[in-house]
């Protein structure tokens, strides 16, 4: 039997010349695996028309849109993970749904092999790999571009050659990833790090310059996540593309960073993500008013190293499951609403309530009705201190010996 391989497909040319590329190369028949993680463009009908003109034996096409939003979008705003205090992690997210895809694929079409377009200098070959490691330990892995040779211009020379429905010509500066959860666009000029991102880069956000008026949003969180917005009930998926509309249009969410990479090199990358920032700011201002004081200070930490663990293409990973546990855990009470207004590039939180507060206005005030003891300071500071202050008696009493 003719051996099989499934292909992660965008539709582009890289991709596109990659099902005859690894055809003449190997042998085997090639499926194409395309996955709607919100990237727009296209439909999935044309992208599967495109896979089988372009020589695939069969095309495998799926709706993930809410598959990703519900368990991956939202678990990254349950974990406020920001990679390296920047990015909403919006590519490392969508690879390990496109896997799960992938995997299902390969069951089903009986592949032995999976294969994907990412190069050799990137995050993303890792996360794939890694993933269908994890996910399917028989199956072996493929990156034509990597492994097979297949340059761009190759790729080009390649697609006229043989007369494939596909555009060579239209060049495009930029590498650009998106999904609902935001947009990352790197290369070309981008590559200088002194030079400012020109506004042909970005296409979820409005310059936020010449905002149109203030926009004032109320979200609703129910244990971690968005419900409603303006007391509209909204699935996560419809959550994120409202406030990526809504924040988009105020120029919320631009992100500019030279980051580290998986793979030892420092690169620039440009990130849109209007609705995750918005999210993310709105969450962890209702954490703020719900999450007990050391639960939330150890859980930015577990948030931070979630998001190395994802950003280094560890979602499938045992640690990654138990990080997972704990925030679970920690978003119990995180219900309530949350009052910010999106104007300008910023969304500035300007109201919150929640049945579930650990706010108390009787502690809190300094007007009458205080219910704080303030006689039970003193004491308490006298402790707090003693054990820095008995260092420091040590400390004056040698120094110098
Ligand atoms: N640097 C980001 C990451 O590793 C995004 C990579 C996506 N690729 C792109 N063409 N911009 O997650």
């Amino acid at each position: 039997m003719t051996d099989r391989i499934v292909l992660a497909y965008s539709g582009g040319l890289d991709t596109s010349v990659a099902i005859g590329w690894i055809g003449e190369a190997t042998g085997a028949e090639v499926i194409a695996v395309a996955v709607d993680v919100g990237q727009g463009g296209e439909s999935l009908e044309d992208i599967r028309q495109r896979a089988l003109a372009c020589g695939a034996v069969e095309a495998y096409v799926a709706d993930a849109r809410d598959e990703f939003a519900n368990d991956y979008a939202m678990p990254t705003l349950k974990a406020n993970a920001l990679y390296q205090g920047h990015y909403p992690l919006v590519s490392a997210i969508s690879r390990p749904v496109i896997v799960k895809h992938l995997v299902k694929a390969a069951r089903e079409f009986g592949a032995t092999t999976v294969a994907h377009g990412c190069t050799g200098k990137g995050n993303d070959q890792v996360r794939f790999e890694v993933g269908i490691q994890t996910l399917g330990p028989d199956l072996k892995c493929i990156a034509p571009v990597r492994d097979l040779a297949l340059t761009r211009d190759k790729a080009i020379a390649f697609a006229e050659d043989k007369g494939l429905p596909i555009e060579t010509t239209k060049k495009n500066p930029y590498s650009i990833d998106q999904n609902v959860w935001g947009r990352a666009v790197e290369t070309g000029y981008l590559e200088d790090i002194w030079n400012a991102p020109t506004k042909d880069i970005y296409d979820y956000t409005a310059t936020p310059e010449f905002p149109p008026a203030p926009d004032e949003v109320i979200i609703t969180f129910a244990q971690g996540v968005p419900v409603a917005i303006d007391g509209h009930k909204v699935t996560p998926l419809q959550a994120i593309q409202e406030l990526n509309r809504r924040a988009g249009a105020q120029g919320v969410g631009r992100i500019d960073v030279v980051e580290d990479r998986l793979v030892g090199i420092k690169s620039r990358e440009i990130y849109e993500a209007p609705g995750a920032m918005a999210l993310i700011t709105a969450h962890k201002h209702l954490e703020d008013i719900t999450v007990e004081r050391e639960q939330a200070r150890f859980k930015a930490t577990v948030g931070q190293r979630w998001a190395e663990l994802v950003y280094d293409g560890q979602w499938f990973s045992p640690l990654k499951r138990s990080l997972d546990a704990f925030i679970e855990d920690t978003q119990k009470y995180v219900s309530g609403d949350i009052r910010m207004t999106l104007h300008g590039g910023a969304a500035i939180v300007n109201g919150r309530r929640s049945d579930t507060s650990l706010y108390d206005f009787d502690l809190a005030t300094y007007d009458t009705g205080d219910t704080f003891d303030q006689s039970q300071a003193r004491g308490f500071i006298e402790l707090w201190g003693m054990s820095s202050k008995v260092a420091s008696t040590r400390d004056q009493r040698t120094a110098g010996k």
